[in-house]
């Protein structure tokens, strides 16, 4: 795989901590403290298929090939207004392509997860070019009388275009099943016949649970993934980690005693925006003029499952 065009999306209304301080109990102090998040971009009129087709569009453009060069299409996604048909065919509509389009779940690691998806059809002669994508709305799973999680979140799409090269240097994913400590139950069609209790409950994280979860499992992946390439941790040119709390980060950052520099971050202004979170650093690093080629990246994001999963690509656009 090799990476030829990057691309997001973000709504356009800006939530700060303080707007939140108006809304519930909690204050800007204590979300900064305890996550790293100042302010967060949230959904209002948007719909997120259009968020995901504006960042596949400038992915697109950014690769300078168009819509209908593309040969498969992998989005990442947890929830948005359709359940039905998948996000990658609604997308595929937008943008003029005409491939097979999937949409797979596997929480806030799952644009990990359609990047081993893709590695597979690529090494496999399926495809030439896929275009490999996370939207997410995280923000309409919580409980908004829930400060303990609904201040964590914001919503947002990115996307990366991929064709066959020698880029990706190591890749690892994993789950192991625990429904208690992060999930999230959506409400079915009532039919004539369901006997069963059934219960819609907003996202339940267990917090402190989650957060060394993620740690030990963040730490795992990208020890594994650095020793199947033969890397060292002061290889990487950068750590491109799933935004969900400044202090996972830092943790793992500490751990590997690099500098700082290496650990970009825009949860502070974006919020964890779920399995989006690792394609809108990667694009908003490329926009930035901030990556090299010869670079190498790594990325590492972490979910409900619990799954996690980390990659070392090297940049070659
Ligand atoms: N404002 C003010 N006070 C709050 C808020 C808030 N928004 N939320 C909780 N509190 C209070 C609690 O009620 C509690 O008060 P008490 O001591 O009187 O009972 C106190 O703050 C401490 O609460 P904790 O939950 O223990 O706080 P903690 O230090 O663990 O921080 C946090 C909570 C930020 C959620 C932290 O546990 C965390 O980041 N965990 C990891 C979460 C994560 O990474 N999630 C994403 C993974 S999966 C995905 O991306 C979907």
């Amino acid at each position: 795989m090799r990476i030829i065009g990057t691309g997001s999306a973000h709504p356009k209304r800006t939530v700060t901590n303080d707007d939140l301080a108006q809304l519930m109990d909690t204050s800007d102090a204590w979300i900064r403290e305890r996550t790293g998040i100042c302010s967060r971009q949230v959904i209002t009129d948007e719909h997120l298929e259009d968020l995901a087709t504006e960042a596949a569009q400038r992915a697109l453009d950014d690769a300078q090939i168009e819509g209908k060069e593309l040969d498969y299409i992998i989005c990442s996604n947890v929830i948005n207004e359709y359940v039905t048909p998948s996000m990658a065919s609604i997308v595929e509509g937008k943008i003029g392509a005409s491939c097979p389009c999937v949409d797979l779940n596997a929480a806030c690691t799952g644009f990990i997860y359609a990047i081993d998806f893709a590695e597979a059809l690529l090494q496999t002669d399926r495809a030439n070019n896929i275009l490999v994508m996370a939207a997410e709305e995280p923000t309409r799973m919580v409980n908004w009388n829930d400060r303990s999680t609904c201040v964590l979140f914001g919503d947002g799409a990115g996307a990366m275009v991929v064709t066959k090269g020698n880029g990706l240097r190591a890749i690892k994913v994993s789950s192991k099943s625990n429904l208690g400590v992060l999930h999230y139950k959506r409400k079915l069609e009532p039919t004539p016949f369901i006997t069963k209790e059934e219960e819609h409950k907003p996202l339940y994280m267990a917090g402190q649970e989650v957060f060394k979860t993620a740690v030990t499992s963040s730490l795992h992946d990208l020890l594994a993934v650095l020793s199947e390439a033969g890397l060292t941790k002061d290889d990487i040119t950068y750590y491109i980690l799933h935004q969900a709390n400044f202090r996972i980060n830092d943790f793992i950052r500490h751990r590997f005693d690099v500098d700082a520099s290496k650990f970009p971050v825009n949860m502070d202004r974006y919020g964890n925006s779920s399995s989006a979170s690792v394609a809108m650093l990667l694009d908003e690093l490329n926009r930035m003029g901030r990556l090299k080629k010869g670079d190498l990246l790594a990325f590492s994001a972490f979910g409900a499952g619990f799954t996690s999963g980390a990659c070392i690509i090297e940049w070659n656009k």
